[in-house]
């Protein structure tokens, strides 16, 4: 169905890739998401590497032989004897995140593990790039959980990154459904990531008083809180984060305290519950492989759709005068053509 570098590179059917969720992306979802033809992810973010292995191995017993990834969140695991665990956990496809890429990507890549590195601007996917990495994980403000406080969507970051860089991409933030997916491959990426709707999912761990926060949430139920403090941060907006909103006297990270009441016992006023503003797209709880599945169906219907609404103009024979250089060259460029690199 998706014959590019993502499927190539990761050796799965269907470029989704289950997004780096603290205590959230664990074997349960990780193994659903795998065994659905996708990119099944492991986090370290909670720092709970004995969890880390646990799940791993859990994960793997799972989904035999299918995708699974992890995440290094280097601001939350600051040991660096991470990668040699990772390694050590037979787990071959990485992704890095907040933090600098030359940290750990030699050393990984030494290792012979596919490294993607999550960038929120221009400036650090040229860096990543530079530091050897295999791709990106382009990932616009609208997502959900941790944020550059200058916060670009991902409409405008992903083709500004897909036009300066060569490697592959995939593209995180506000993608949900099939149409959002081809959407990401008009703009140049070749695979989606997506945190808010797997959260929303049946195999998802948490509480399911979160899961109906997301479900009930409007397009406008997000806030993006710590602007002026690190780490900004997008959560779902309740009576507690939107006590923070405008506070730029406290660091929201303080509401953090509590956050197994929150996760795991539903207690959305002990604390915060992140969410992107995809959830006002969300309309129910369901199961990964259902949302894995349409995604990848409907995403070829939008595409096949518009190639036949909107076909290309025949390119004039030789012997023809062009058409567009006669009326302009902008005309045939409005559908479909890709925009060239260095746009
Ligand atoms: C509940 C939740 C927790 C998250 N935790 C992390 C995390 O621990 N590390 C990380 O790199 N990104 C984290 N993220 C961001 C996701 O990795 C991802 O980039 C984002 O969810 C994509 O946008 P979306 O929510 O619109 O799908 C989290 C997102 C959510 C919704």
């Amino acid at each position: 169905m998706f014959d590019n570098r993502i499927t190539r590179l990761f050796g799965c059917e269907i470029p989704i890739m289950q997004a780096p969720m603290g205590y959230i992306s664990r074997a349960q979802l990780a193994s659903a998401v795998a065994n659905a033809g996708a990119i099944g992810m492991i986090e370290t973010s909670s720092g709970d590497l004995e969890a880390f292995r646990r799940e791993v191995k859990l994960a793997q017993e799972w989904a035999p032989g299918k995708c699974l990834t992890a995440n290094i969140a280097q601001a939350f695991v600051r040991d660096p004897s991470i990668v040699d665990f990772v390694v050590e956990q037979g787990v071959r496809f990485v992704t890095t995140s907040a933090g600098d890429p030359n940290r750990y990507t030699r050393q990984l890549k030494d290792a012979g593990l596919v490294v993607f590195h999550v960038v929120p601007t221009l400036r650090a996917a040229l860096k990543a790039v530079d530091a050897g990495v295999d791709g990106l994980v382009v990932e616009g403000a609208e997502g959900g959980g941790f944020k550059n406080p200058r916060d670009v969507a991902t409409m405008v970051l992903l083709p500004l990154v897909a036009s300066k860089v060569d490697v592959p991409i995939i593209a995180a933030g506000g993608f949900v459904d099939g149409a959002t997916m081809a959407a990401a491959f008009a703009l140049g990426a070749e695979g989606v990531q997506m945190g808010t709707r797997m959260v929303a999912s049946a195999e998802s761990p948490i509480h399911e008083n979160w899961k109906q926060a997301i479900v009930d949430a409007a397009e406008t139920g997000t806030v993006l809180l710590n602007r002026h403090a690190a780490p900004a941060v997008r959560v779902l907006r309740t009576e507690v984060s939107e006590a923070y909103e405008f506070d730029t006297g406290r660091n929201a990270m303080g509401a953090m305290a509590d956050h197994r009441r929150v996760y795991f016992e539903g207690d959305l006023t002990a604390g915060l519950a992140f969410g992107g503003q995809v959830a006002g797209r969300i309309d129910r709880v369901r199961p990964v492989a259902e949302v894995i599945r349409e995604c990848a169906d409907d995403c070829l219907r939008v595409i096949a759709d518009l190639a036949v609404r909107y076909p290309p103009s025949p390119s004039p024979s030789p012997e023809e005068p062009d058409q567009a250089a006669t009326h302009g060259a902008s005309t045939s460029a409005k559908v479909g053509e890709p925009s060239s690199r260095s746009s």
